[in-house]
C-alpha cells in the first residue's frame, strides 16, 4: 500500500500557477543546501514540465519560491539541465522569438532578448557550473530566470496587449470556474 501511495503521488503533476495570479510576482529566495528536498523537487518539477508538455518550468510557477529552474529543449525530451541559484554572468546580441509560458497557456508573442548567454549556476547534485547557451536554451533560460524574478514574457509586451491577456485569462478561468461548478 505504501508502496503504491509513493508511486501515484510521484506520477502526479504539480499545479501550475496561471496568470494574473499575483503569487508568480514573488521573488524566489535562493537555494541554500540541494538536499534530498531539493533533488525531489526538481523531479517532480521535470515530471511536470514533461507531462504538460514544456521546455522550461521554474519554481515560481508551482508556488515553491527558490530559485530553481528545469529546462528541456532537445526535441527528443532526453537532455533534462537543472539550474538552482542561476545566474546570467554574460548576455549578448539581440534577437526576437516567438515565446510562450505553461503559465499563459494558449499565447504565444514575440518577445526581444539576448540571443547568447553565460550562466553559472548550481546542479542537481550540488556542483557549481557554468555553461554558454544560443538560440532556444539561451531564451529559455532567460525566460526562466525572469520567473524567479516575478517576470513573466508578458512584461515585454505593450500594456494594451498584456490588458488584452489578462482579460483573456480571466474569461478563461470563470468559464472553467462555471464548469466545474456544472459537474
Ligand atoms: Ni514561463
Amino acid at each position: 500500500m505504501r508502496v503504491s501511495l509513493e508511486i501515484s503521488v510521484a506520477v502526479t503533476p504539480l499545479p501550475i500557477l496561471l496568470f494574473p495570479d499575483p503569487l508568480l510576482r514573488r521573488t524566489a529566495a535562493p537555494v541554500d543546501n540541494v538536499d534530498g528536498q531539493v533533488v525531489e523537487l526538481v523531479d517532480h518539477m521535470f515530471q511536470t514540465m514533461y507531462d504538460a508538455p514544456g521546455i522550461g518550468l521554474a519554481a515560481t510557477q508551482v508556488d515553491v519560491h527558490r530559485r530553481i529552474v528545469v529546462i528541456d529543449v532537445s526535441d527528443e525530451g532526453d537532455a533534462p539541465l537543472t539550474l538552482i541559484n542561476p545566474e546570467l554572468v554574460l548576455a549578448e546580441g539581440q534577437g526576437e522569438m516567438q515565446e510562450g509560458c505553461l503559465s499563459i497557456p494558449g499565447v504565444y508573442e514575440t518577445v526581444k532578448r539576448s540571443t547568447e548567454v553565460r550562466v553559472r549556476a548550481v546542479n542537481r547534485d550540488g556542483e557549481p557550473f557554468e555553461m554558454d547557451a544560443d538560440g532556444l536554451l539561451a531564451v529559455c533560460i532567460q525566460h526562466e530566470i525572469d520567473h524567479l524574478d516575478g517576470k513573466l514574457f508578458v512584461d515585454y509586451l505593450s500594456s494594451l496587449k498584456r490588458s488584452r491577456i489578462r482579460r483573456k485569462m480571466e474569461k478563461l478561468a470563470r468559464e472553467e470556474d462555471d464548469d466545474a461548478a456544472l459537474t
